[in-house]
């Protein structure tokens, strides 16, 4: 069965309202009418996945998680999840799923421990119950020892476990956790890496928005590219290393703009692809290192001195590159 299931989903936000100043004609509206954060989305997550989703800033990650979490409301399509429909069932779906923000927001009013309390009594946990497995999930998470403490006396790092307790607080049979491990130091990290995988041998479905590719390829099954609210690649981390341009990408800084460089690279020998943004030149080339020569023979053609050199092997990281334009980090 499927766990999640999106179909021709879409996500339109109202395009921010242009203020009109007197005697100046407003603006064009955009042709769009809008911001499409998430375009004709089709997926389907089976039981007991752990599945990323991989994009830059903007690429509509949050967006999905929010419609999946019933938090934002869908323009156009459907979405089930865990068995009942965001639009029509959303009190079943909120039953079912355990939720860590972007951004933690506990109740600041409660100590640590009455926040998990108070959100599993939510969803009908005795509160003995409820306080029993808030203790349990504390010491897991390592802060039990803040069990009686304000929120606002917790570090950052402490803030996103508590979420994340919160999150299980309920016994969810999906978890989404949006970055979860943005502002985490690498030791947090790694131990944040450990209780997922738990939590994922524990036979529970685990959706996961990530902007580092090291993590997505260690703890997801199978990942999402997603950029402009679309789908760009759906495979095991493996498999889409093999899609990756086989190709080396070096990247070249220069002191100007890289726009005149990458038109007379393109048609260089061995050049699969070369694009500028801004002083950034990007080449994918079977040649590699050897080719690093003529590349700043054709910066200094036009003008331009090298600042930076870098070369990269076929990656996730690669395969993002040449279907987004963009890094991830
Ligand atoms: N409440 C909103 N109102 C209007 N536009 C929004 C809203 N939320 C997001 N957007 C727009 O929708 C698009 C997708 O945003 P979203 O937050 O889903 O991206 P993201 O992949 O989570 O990015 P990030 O990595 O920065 O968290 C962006 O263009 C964003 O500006
Ligand atoms: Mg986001």
């Amino acid at each position: 069965m499927n766990a999640i299931e999106t179909r021709s989903l879409r996500k339109v936000y109202p395009a921010p309202a242009v203020k009109k100043k007197r005697g100046v004609p407003a603006p064009p509206a955009p042709p769009s009418g809008g911001i499409v954060a998430i375009d004709a989305l089709d997926l389907a997550v089976a039981e007991g996945e752990f599945f990323g989703v991989l994009g830059p800033n903007g690429a509509g990650k949050t967006t999905l998680i929010g419609i999946l979490t019933t938090r934002v409301r869908i323009t156009a399509g459907e979405a089930v999840v865990a068995g009942a429909n965001v639009t029509t069932q959303p009190a079943d779906v909120r039953r079912r799923i355990g939720v860590v923000p972007q951004r933690p927001n506990p109740d600041r009013s409660l100590s640590v421990i009455e926040n998990l309390v108070f959100h599993a009594t939510y969803f009908g946990i005795s509160r003995a119950d409820a306080h029993r497995r808030g203790q349990e999930l504390l010491e897991r998470l390592g802060i039990a020892d803040k069990m009686n403490a304000k929120v606002d006396q917790l570090s950052g790092g402490q803030q996103q476990r508590l979420m994340i307790a919160r999150a299980l607080s309920h016994d969810p049979r999906v978890v989404f956790l949006d970055e979860p491990t943005v502002g985490l130091d690498p030791q947090a990290r790694l131990s944040l890496w450990e209780i997922l995988r738990e939590l994922h041998a524990q036979g529970r479905t685990i959706v996961m928005s990530t902007h580092y590719m090291e993590e997505a390829d260690q703890l997801c099954g199978r990942l999402a590219i997603i950029d402009q609210g679309k789908l760009l690649a759906l495979d095991t981390p493996a498999a889409l290393k093999l899609k990756a341009p086989g190709d080396t990408l070096v990247e070249v800084t220069f002191d100007g703009d890289a726009t005149v460089v990458a038109d007379a690279v393109r048609a260089m020998e061995g050049v699969s692809n070369a694009e500028a943004r801004g002083p950034l030149l990007r080449v994918f080339s079977k040649r590699g290192g050897a080719l690093i020569p003529a590349l700043i023979d054709a910066g200094e053609a036009h003008g331009r001195i090298v600042r930076d050199i870098h070369l990269s092997r076929p990656s996730l990281e690669t395969l993002f590159i040449s279907l987004t334009g963009r890094k991830l980090t």
